[in-house]
């Protein structure tokens, strides 16, 4: 299949009516976010969505967010709005946030990963908004990696897991946030937050009052357990080369590297470290800034394939507020694995 590429940066681009009808039609296209790209699909066109599966080679039970662009739309998604999903989604939609509740009978169980729950976001980027509504049908969008692949936030690492497998790509630059967003779920009580994203427990917590942590964002699944959400399940976004997160400060984390610099190993540290250090180093944001952190992660973690690295030792991020979400991405890259310095 030929994938065609479009650079959209205004929303009101004349481009998005056919992008709308190619969705509408059944057509797989991935679209900018303010998180991360996504691969999106007609939510209510069971084959369209079965595609998403295929083109990402995702787990059948690993289930997809539907998004949407006006409140109104959500009402027919799920089995009912309680206040307080209502409360939230008007605290932080459009935003990078996911609500889980009770799913209609409209959503497939392609759609739901067989669960009896839907997850639905409204995003805030203006493009993805304009898609949406010129489709005029809510969008299934997991993130437009290959399975296991860490997210794309730039187009560029989309045109390389997705070229020749999907309808189009729509370029809108770098997005903003950087990690995938927040997911809670409401169809549970207490909520309870699935995975940390943008929008920070201490925001949920505001609105909710109080909220539980699902363990599978700080821990490895136990042998047998079940995971409250798949995606958890999954060996995510891991590069090929090995992944450790050293925990200590900057000296130790640079004396560490200098009876450790064989070749082929590569250092994930903070901006301005790198030319201290004995190791070709990629950087993934400011030290202290989480911000700037969870906006570069996912781009580090694929550079360093790109230059080829066999081992990655990682600074160890701020682990509160939207770091909560940095640590939750790059422990599952490092395959849980943290030395102590
Ligand atoms: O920011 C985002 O959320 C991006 C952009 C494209 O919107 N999308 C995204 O989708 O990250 P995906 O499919 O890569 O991640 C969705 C996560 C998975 O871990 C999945 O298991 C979980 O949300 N999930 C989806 N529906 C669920 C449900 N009904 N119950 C529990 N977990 C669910
Ligand atoms: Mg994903």
């Amino acid at each position: 299949m030929e994938t065609k590429l479009y650079k959209i940066t205004d929303p009101s681009d004349s481009r998005i009516g056919q992008i709308g009808e190619a969705l509408k039609g059944g057509g797989l296209v991935a679209i900018p976010t303010e998180t991360v790209y996504g691969l999106a699909a007609n939510a209510l066109d069971e084959d369209a969505v079965k595609k998403i599966y295929v083109a990402k080679g995702r787990p059948s039970d690993n289930p997809l967010i539907v998004h949407i662009s006006e409140l109104s739309q959500w009402d027919e998604l799920v089995e009912e709005i309680p206040e307080s999903a209502m409360k939230l989604a008007k605290s932080y939609w459009p935003g990078p946030l996911t609500i889980i509740l009770k799913k209609s009978d409209i959503i497939s169980k392609t759609v739901s990963g067989s669960l009896d729950t839907v997850a639905v976001r409204m995003p805030s980027h203006p493009v993805a908004r304009a898609i949406i509504e010129k489709a005029g049908v809510p969008l299934a969008a997991p993130s437009a990696n290959t399975s296991g692949k860490p997210s794309p936030t730039e187009a560029k690492y989309v045109v390389e897991d997705m070229m020749g497998k999907i309808e189009a790509i729509v370029d809108s630059g770098e997005c903003s946030v950087g990690v995938e967003s927040t997911v809670v779920s409401l169809a549970v009580s207490p909520p309870r937050l699935l995975r940390p994203g943008g929008i920070t427990p201490e925001m949920l917590t505001d609105v909710l009052g109080e909220i539980e942590i699902d363990s599978a964002v700080f821990d490895k699944l136990a042998e047998g357990q079940t995971a409250s959400s798949p995606g958890m399940k999954y060996k995510h976004y891991s590069p090929d080369a090995k992944v450790a997160i050293l925990k200590g400060d900057f000296e130790k984390f640079k004396a560490f590297l200098e009876s450790h610099n064989e070749e082929g190993t590569v250092a994930l540290c903070f901006e301005g470290e790198e030319s201290s250090l004995p190791v070709k180093a990629i950087t993934y944001g400011r030290e202290k800034d989480s911000a700037s952190q969870a906006n570069k992660v996912f781009d580090a973690l694929r550079r360093v394939d790109e230059i080829g690295a066999k081992q990655v030792f990682a600074r160890f991020p701020e682990n509160d507020g939207v770091g909560l979400a940095v640590f939750n991405r790059l422990i599952r890259a490092a395959a849980f694995n943290i030395i102590e310095l």
